[in-house]
């Protein structure tokens, strides 16, 4: 059992005395208070002891045990807009490391509470998540209209958090966070950039998964394969789509030296749908036959969002990646909201049959009208770096939903201001696995246990990663930095990370 909160007081008292590095609770959690940050007003705040907290089911920021907390629940609102803003924050009851770690959230969703948090108190950190007024389900049509609640999802809500996690951890332990890192993938990696760009001091290290940054593009770029499907009329069947997507990773496979199923390096995969048109597939046990037309729409899809004329507007896909829900009815959700809620603010909208030119159009206003604000791709990361902040993102390069070559755009953009890659190296690097799908599966090498531990290596000691270890799907690699990329050293076992080298 839990001895009670008194004894707690009084230990920590004595450890910090008689111990020196024992850390101090100078308040107890049930009283625990905070100073809402400049500009908004505290609803209501409590904090409860709670234990053997656990979270059932896969983590992503290490592994989940059984911990005590102190849960600080906040609501916080601003001015008179009315909202009512999440705060969760977890205080470990033994064992906190000194840090402090702000979570981030997925597609319209701005955190993921237990899933990271319950992992991230497990490592020791304190830890934060929020919802930024906005409900958890994604319903973005109760919230696209209210600049409050836009503003606090795209970039008030987690600085918010920040401010509140820190004082709270200072208020419970009795000392500031000697160290704070960001965690997020897809839209929790646009948050941690945006921390960067906006609230530099906020984090000494930000992981930046797979970032949504260039959100006012990649959006709406995600419904180009449907926007394809339906002007090509009959729909291509994902099994069809999957089969050519085979055919070009069989093709490029050798690229790289080994015929392992994984392509290291996709850009340089010339592979044209054409070139098999006419070959027989089997598709859900019946044999099929590749057609011109199954091949023009797996190609304008691997090619890119382009206007008429042919000018790029946005990054397509690379060989490797599975076609899903974002290149079949009903599309991909958080897209389909973007373009009916956001650009053409109708929630009772029927969008399901948007074709080429008309997606072109919405591009350009989501561009013009959202980029600045959600973009999220400023490459001005010089006050980041002048803090000494630390940034650490990788990417699949088999992302259905995010393009990698939006990451690699942006990476181009900062290196270009930063002065090179050098300098850039030194607060920015990005490692792009093959084989990896967005913030997880697909066929490749599977995502590090714990992803914040390298960055972590970088901030603390100094040692910055030149090479991350991926492994899962019975293979494992030393994950490259960019623009580094993986080439089979000529023998050992193709599976292996031990017979790969970077060049
Ligand atoms: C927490 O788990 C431990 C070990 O299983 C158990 O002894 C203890 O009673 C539990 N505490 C509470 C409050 O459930
Ligand atoms: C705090 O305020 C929020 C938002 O108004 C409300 O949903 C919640 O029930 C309140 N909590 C307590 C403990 O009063
Ligand atoms: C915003 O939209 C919601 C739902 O469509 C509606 O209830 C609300 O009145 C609108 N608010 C404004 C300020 O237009
Ligand atoms: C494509 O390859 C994957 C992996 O080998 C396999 O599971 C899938 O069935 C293949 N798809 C088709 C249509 O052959
Ligand atoms: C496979 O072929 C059978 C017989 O022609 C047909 O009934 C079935 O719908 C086909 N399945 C698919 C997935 O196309
Ligand atoms: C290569 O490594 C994989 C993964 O460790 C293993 O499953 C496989 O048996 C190895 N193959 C050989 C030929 O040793």
């Amino acid at each position: 059992m839990h001895p009670p909160l008194g004894i707690y007081v009084v230990l920590g008292s004595l450890t910090q005395t008689c111990l020196g590095f024992s850390v101090p609770r100078t308040t107890p959690c049930p009283s625990l208070t905070v100073t809402p940050p400049d500009g908004a007003s505290l609803i209501n705040i409590t904090a409860t002891e709670r234990y053997n907290v656990t979270y059932d089911g896969p983590t992503f920021n290490g592994p989940a045990g059984s911990v005590d907390i102190c849960d600080v629940e906040v609501f916080l609102t601003h001015g008179d807009a009315g909202d009512a803003v999440r705060f969760a924050i977890y205080l470990p009851l033994k064992g906190w490391n000194g840090r402090w770690q702000g979570t981030g959230g997925g597609g319209f969703a701005a955190g993921e509470f237990d899933f990271e948090l319950v992992s991230a108190v497990t490592s020791g950190y304190s830890a934060g998540a929020t919802d930024a007024g906005v409900n958890l389900a994604g319903d973005t049509d109760v919230w696209y209209n209210s600049t409050q609640l836009v503003e606090n999802f795209v970039h008030l809500s987690f600085h918010e958090m920040t401010v509140l996690g820190k004082e709270l951890s200072e208020n419970f332990y009795g000392k500031k966070p000697e160290y704070s890192y960001w965690f997020g993938c897809s839209t929790g990696g646009r948050q941690g950039m945006s921390e960067a760009q906006r609230y530099p001091e906020d984090y000494d290290g930000i992981f930046a998964g797979a970032p949504a940054i260039n959100w006012d593009k990649l959006v709406v770029a995600d419904y180009w394969p449907l926007a394809v499907q339906n002007q090509a009329g009959e729909p291509v069947s994902l099994c069809k789509l999957g089969a050519i997507g085979n055919a070009s990773v069989h093709d490029c496979d050798l690229l790289d030296g080994a015929a392992d199923g994984l392509i290291s390096n996709p850009v340089k995969c010339g592979f044209d749908a054409k070139s098999i048109v006419g070959r027989e597939v089997k598709c859900d046990g019946n044999t099929t036959t590749i057609t011109e037309q199954d091949a023009t729409v797996w190609n304008k899809i691997r090619n890119g969002f382009k206007d008429e004329d042919g000018k790029l507007l946005w990054y397509g896909l690379e060989p490797g990646t599975d076609l899903l829900d974002q290149a079949i009815q009903p599309g991909f959700l958080v897209s389909i909201q973007w373009i009916r809620d956001f650009l053409l603010r109708n929630p009772s909208l029927d969008v399901s049959d948007i074709k080429e030119n008309e997606l072109v159009d919405l591009l350009h206003q989501s561009v013009s009208g959202f980029g600045d604000l959600w973009g999220t791709d400023n490459p001005d990361l010089s006050a980041y770096s002048e803090r000494g902040g630390k940034i650490l993102t990788w990417h699949g390069w088999a992302d259905n939903l995010i393009s990698p070559l939006g990451t690699l755009d942006y990476w181009q953009r900062v290196v270009d201001l930063a002065g090179g890659e050098e300098k850039t190296d030194e607060f920015y690097r990005v490692f792009m696995a093959p084989g990896l799908g967005h913030c997880g599966g697909g066929p490749g090498p599977q995502i590090p246990a714990d992803s914040l531990a390298p960055l972590v290596e970088w901030v603390e000691n100094g040692k910055a990663p030149e090479t991350i270890l991926f492994s899962g799907n019975g293979q494992s690699r030393n994950i490259c930095k960019f623009p580094k990329e993986l080439e089979y050293s000529g023998s050992g076992n193709i599976s292996d990370a031990a017979s790969w080298k970077c060049v």
